[in-house]
């Protein structure tokens, strides 16, 4: 993935009559080794997530079940992805502000991420972020 900074991730996929299995590995489908994981769920479809932006962190995120939309911003331009399917991933590189939204009912949004929790890692502030972003004090 190199300095990519957001960008399609396929993993495996193996499908049998007897039902699919999905499966990434560092190195082949992840740029990182997962330190953690967490998922999203029941998300009322008016509601959003993230708005946040991370320091250091590394993520990919899959629509396990049903589907969602993400906006991610750089700070010069926004890009709004659309994830609906187990065996694709979106991988997000490090300051990127993104937005959770859209969420199908029953959607499930596994993610896969490079560090422990770390509260100092976020930028919950958009301002704070579009400072850092251009260099800005
Ligand atoms: P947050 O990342 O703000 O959620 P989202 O981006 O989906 O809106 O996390 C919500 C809360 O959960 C926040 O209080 C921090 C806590 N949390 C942890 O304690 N550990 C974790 O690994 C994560 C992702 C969140």
């Amino acid at each position: 993935m190199g300095d990519v900074k957001i960008g399609q991730i396929r993993l495996a996929k193996v499908e049998e009559d007897r039902g699919s299995l999905c499966y990434a590995e560092e190195g082949t489908h992840l740029p990182f080794l997962v330190k953690r994981i967490y998922y999203i769920y029941n998300v009322p479809t008016e509601s959003e997530r993230g708005a946040h932006a991370h320091r250091n962190l590394e993520q990919v995120l899959i629509a396990v079940n049903g589907s969602f939309d993400i906006e991610i911003d750089d700070g010069y331009r926004k890009e709004t992805i659309h994830l609906n399917e187990p065996s694709v991933g979106l991988y997000i590189g490090k300051m990127h502000w993104r937005r959770l939204f859209n969420f199908s009912e029953s959607a499930i949004c596994l993610v896969l991420a490079s560090l422990i929790y770390e509260e100092k890692d976020y930028i919950r502030n958009y301002y704070d972020f579009a400072r850092e972003m251009h260099g800005k004090n």
